[in-house]
């Protein structure tokens, strides 16, 4: 089983698209992706000035992905990761704390001094980021419909 980490960008990133649409369509998320607008979503990503993204490829076959932009704060640049996961098969067994030690590791070297993310309150993945050093921040999610 050969195991590679490669950069997302906006060549590399849609063929991720069925693996991101495969995951975030199973539970918890049961998101209803279609194809069309996940490469709509994944591109856009890939579209930010300070995006950075990694891809995990088991034999050529995309398993796992990780992206996100920086954003500039008071003194430094924090980076925000957006969407993280793992192929459904290959959950719980390592790939993703290896997927995101990879990518802390190359924004430490890029100068980010913070990674921050949101997920859900209840859901797997936030005992997976705390049990890897993410806190709890004292922020709230708001959001609002802006059609009827
Ligand atoms: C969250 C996610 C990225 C973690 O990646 P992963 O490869 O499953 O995680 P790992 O195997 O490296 O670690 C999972 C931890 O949970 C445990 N675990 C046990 N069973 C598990 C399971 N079925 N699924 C996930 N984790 C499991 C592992 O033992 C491990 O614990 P440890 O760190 O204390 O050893 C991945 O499960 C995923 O894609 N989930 C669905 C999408 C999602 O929620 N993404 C985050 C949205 S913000």
């Amino acid at each position: 089983m050969a195991t590679e980490f490669i950069l997302l960008d906006a060549s590399t990133l849609p063929a991720f698209a069925g693996l991101y649409v495969a995951v975030f369509n199973a539970p918890p998320w049961s998101d209803g992706w279609e194809a069309p607008a996940a490469v709509e979503r994944l591109n856009a990503f890939a579209g930010h000035p300070r995006f950075h993204g990694l891809g995990m490829q088991v034999d050529g076959v995309p398993v796992a992905l990780i992206l996100g932009w920086g954003e500039r704060w008071v003194q430094t640049w924090h980076f925000h990761i957006k969407e993280m996961c793992v192929a459904p098969h290959l959950q719980g067994q390592g790939l993703g704390a290896a997927l995101l030690a990879e990518l802390e590791s190359r924004l430490a070297e890029m100068g980010y001094t913070h990674a921050h993310l949101a997920t859900g309150q209840a859901v797997p993945a936030r005992h997976f980021y705390q049990h890897h050093g993410y806190r709890d921040l004292p922020l709230l999610s708001l959001g609002k419909r802006l059609q009827a």
